[in-house]
């Protein structure tokens, strides 16, 4: 996604804004830019990576104010001309979002040539406009949710007003904070903590002005605001690797520690879990790795509690008939928070219904939308590809489900179950990386939960070593698809599941009839010798949190073949961390 960071304060203004793009390249971009004030604006971009428009810039340059971006193109191709930040008449700005209705404004606004093929430079133009006829820009602002259909962050410069930046936000995420060498607007947190770890969140609609010393915030109606500032709960050495080469392998280093800092307090009793047995059905509603944890929390909800439970992707979700009602419950799985396909679901749905979010993002947009939010404690995540995040989401969904079932006793497997984590990560996948890591086709199957960790299993790989891998029900692939299992093709085929075991191996064997490579990940009461196998992964048992020592190798065989195929794992090319377009 798009990445916003202005500055205005005493320092000057290059190095910290080029900072704290560099700090948001994680979100995914394919160019990037930079206006800064002098005796005039003055506007550099590029098209690739950020590095190419550093090396376009004298960071000595004596400018105390200025916006950057970075962009993840949506309309309009990632080049130099479709670069952020646009400039119209006596506006410049950069923007994080979609303006569904741009081509409806750019026939309002036949005075202006367009240099570009984006919607942002529509927008431009539009504030352009109204900024003529009333010069006062905290008005227009004001104005533009009724104008604008769509997503905006947007930080702003006026060139009758040079020492000053302004930011509005409606459906994109967008932070201002305050620190002693001036004020910042950040897309998000990390990019700000070099400098301040206070920070405001501003709320649709809402206008900031900020200068070098202040920021003043107003509503739609041109009230000042005295908002909560908030203190991150973290410190500087979240957004640092330490000895780890990728924030990935960090991150799932951290697993351990991060899943017991998420159930302590309910295990506790600091904090309470949702009562979900007055309900009569759950939906689970969220995308990509979320969705995955969402399948896990499925099968431990209905196998535990016996309330049927639907899983769906939110960009479906949110365009069909959702049959729901008082007596329906809705979960939204967000790392980010801000995933407009499910912020979208959320506000679809919350008047009809108790809606719960499971996030890990203090405060963020779908945190503020739902009725009751929980909160996993992961941490910062940094990595595009999600591993400590989604084991949090399946942490949480796992203690729901037990402890809205009859039996108790969980103690004793949580305690295992930090041991065990460590246990698993201190064993060595490279060897089984070095098996697949130049295969174009690799199949992960299993049943039931399995299935679920094979679809998690799959994306991680697809996501970072761009292998073209397929997650499928183990009973299904004689219904079609077993027709691709060839000589020497991979299949990672996962069977923790005691009921399903048999059933799976003799998939399995199916596929070894046909010359599969096959991986087997089991536990140790299910192991068994046998000729169905090539490769043989075992991990200890856990009766509640099985999947969450069984992704433990999923995650790092992923990893270790995106590192032999030399891959860009932290930040792979096309994805972004949170997806706030639609
Ligand atoms: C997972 O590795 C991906 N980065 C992606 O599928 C992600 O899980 C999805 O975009 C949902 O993001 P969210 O949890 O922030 O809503």
């Amino acid at each position: 996604m798009c990445g916003i960071y202005c500055y205005v304060g005493k320092k000057k203004a290059i190095p910290i804004i080029l900072e704290g793009l560099a700090s948001l390249e994680y979100r995914g971009y394919d160019s990037s830019g930079i206006a800064y004030v002098t005796d005039k604006i003055n506007i550099i971009k590029e098209k690739g990576k950020l590095s190419n428009l550093i090396n376009l810039i004298d960071k000595n340059t004596d400018t105390y104010l200025g916006i950057g971006h970075t962009r993840w193109a949506t309309h309009g191709s990632p080049n130099k001309i479709n670069a952020h930040p646009h400039q119209q008449g006596s506006i410049t700005l950069v923007h994080n979002g979609i303006i569904e209705n741009y081509q409806e404004l750019k026939k309002l606004l036949t005075e202006y040539s367009f240099k570009s093929e984006t919607d942002t430079e529509v927008l431009a133009c539009l504030i352009d406009k109204l900024y003529q006829e009333s010069h006062n820009i905290i008005k227009v602002l004001a104005k533009l949710s009724e104008l604008v259909k769509g997503s905006y962050a947007l930080g702003i410069i006026v060139n009758d007003d040079l020492n000053s930046i302004y930011a509005v936000k409606k459906g994109s995420p967008l932070i201002v904070a305050k620190s002693d060498d001036g004020t910042f607007i950040a897309s998000d947190i990390p990019a700000i903590l070099k400098h301040t770890d206070k920070y405001i969140l501003l709320n649709d609609n809402e206008i900031a002005h900020l200068t070098k010393d202040n920021i003043t915030i107003y509503n739609e109606r041109l009230n000042i605001l005295n908002k909560k500032t908030y203190t991150y709960n973290g410190s500087i050495e979240d957004i640092s690797k330490q000895d780890y080469e990728h924030y990935m392998l960090k991150e799932i280093y951290e697993q351990p520690e991060v899943i017991k800092n998420t159930l302590l307090p309910f295990l506790n009793n600091k904090q309470k879990l949702p009562n979900i047995k007055k309900y009569q059905k759950i939906h689970i509603v969220a995308c990509g790795s979320a969705y995955h944890a969402g399948l896990i929390g499925k099968y431990l909800i209905e196998k535990y509690c016996h309330i049927e439970t639907k899983v769906e992707i939110a960009s479906e979700y949110r365009y069909q008939n959702n049959f729901i009602n008082k007596k329906t419950l809705v979960i939204f799985i967000s790392q980010s928070g801000e995933t407009a396909d499910t912020l979208a679901c959320v506000k679809k749905v919350k008047n009809n219904c108790d809606t719960l979010g499971i996030i890990n993002v203090i405060d963020s947009s779908i945190a503020r939308e739902v009725k009751d939010v929980i909160y996993t404690n992961a941490g910062l995540e940094i990595a595009v590809a999600t591993t400590k995040a989604y084991s949090c989401q399946v942490a949480i969904l796992s203690l729901i489900a037990y402890y809205n079932s009859k039996t108790k006793n969980i103690i004793n497997e949580f305690d295992n179950l930090i041991n065990d984590l460590n246990k698993v990560l201190k064993n060595d996948y490279r060897k089984i990386a070095d098996l697949i890591k130049d295969d174009e086709k690799i199949f992960y199957i299993g049943r039931g939960i399995d299935y679920a960790l094979a679809l998690e299993g799959s994306l991680k790989l697809k996501e970072i070593s761009y292998i073209n891998s397929v997650a499928y029900q183990a009973g299904e692939l004689k219904h079609g698809t077993i027709s691709l299992i060839e000589n020497n093709t991979k299949v990672i085929a996962i069977v923790t599941d005691k009921e399903l075991k048999d059933k799976t191996i003799s998939n399995i064997k199916e596929t070894k009839a046909r010359g599969a490579k096959v991986i087997y990940i089991t536990t140790t009461s299910l192991d068994e010798e046998g000729d169905f196998y090539d490769e043989k992964i075992i991990i200890p048992d856990n009766k509640l949190f099985q999947s969450l020592l069984t992704i433990i190798p999923i995650q790092l065989i992923a990893y270790y073949v995106a590192k032999a195929r030399n891959c860009d794992i932290d930040k792979p090319k096309n994805l972004a961390k949170s997806v706030t377009v639609e």
